[in-house]
């Protein structure tokens, strides 16, 4: 069964330095967004799409939306915020127990594959998880002034990517006590975590980049020219 697409793209994404939403940034010409766009059409054609824009969008443009069924809602504060506005517009048609998978504009590269998958291992899932890649680097922690005081194990640490996918029932509870209790919710699995719930950690391509900072753009048009080749 096709799961709900929830894509918060209301952010201004003001690490970019850019004149538009990184969002609407060209990548081989089309925006960012329609790139997302057509990668989750691609494994999902028949999902039912939330998309989370700011209400005074001036560079939104409907045609770039493959879906034949979706719907607009406006934007949040934080990018927490912009996902619950969403899970409320969808409150009457979808089920408790509906798959919720929440992707970023801002992450072109997805792969059709690590989306299929995903979908794939959350089907029987009963709490629901994640993509997301094990960290490579070496960390450091900084003493504030700008020096190393201490390398953490990077053992059993992962980078949380998206989508991540929850059943409807359990991502709306969980984002909305994390909201009441203070938490910094900056992805869905946090807030679920909170709960006492463990998400899955679903590998996924370390190039589901996601567009922060102005030398990602251009990264994301070799990851796009590389997939396609
Ligand atoms: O800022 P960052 O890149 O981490 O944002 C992640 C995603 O959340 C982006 O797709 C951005 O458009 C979205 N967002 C949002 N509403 C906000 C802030 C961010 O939909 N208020």
């Amino acid at each position: 069964e096709a799961p709900w697409l929830v894509v918060p793209a209301a952010g201004r994404g003001r690490r970019m330095g850019a004149d538009r939403p990184k969002q609407y940034l060209s990548l081989h010409g089309r925006p960012v967004l329609a790139h997302t766009l057509a990668r989750l059409h691609q494994a999902f054609p028949a999902a039912r799409l939330c998309l989370c824009l700011e209400a005074d969008d001036r560079h939104f443009d409907p045609a770039w939306v493959p879906f034949a069924d979706w719907r607009r809602v406006p934007g949040g504060a934080e990018r927490v915020d912009s996902v619950i506005n969403a899970l409320d517009a969808i409150a009457g048609d979808a089920g408790e127990h509906d798959l919720v998978l929440v992707h970023d504009v801002a992450r072109p590269c997805v792969t059709v594959d690590d989306l299929a998958r995903l979908h794939a291992v959350l089907a029987d899932d009963p709490v629901g998880g994640l993509l997301a890649t094990p960290v490579a680097d070496t960390m450091k922690r900084d003493d504030g002034a700008g020096r190393a005081s201490a390398t953490e194990s990077r053992v059993g640490l992962w980078h949380a990517l998206t989508p991540q996918g929850f059943r409807y029932g359990l991502l709306r509870r969980a984002l909305g006590e994390a909201l009441a209790r203070g938490l910094a919710v900056t992805d869905e699995a946090s807030a679920v975590e909170a709960l006492g719930q463990a998400p899955r950690l679903v590998a996924g391509r370390r190039d589901n980049l996601k567009i922060t900072h102005p030398e990602d753009l251009a990264l994301a048009a070799l990851v796009l020219a590389a997939q396609a080749a």
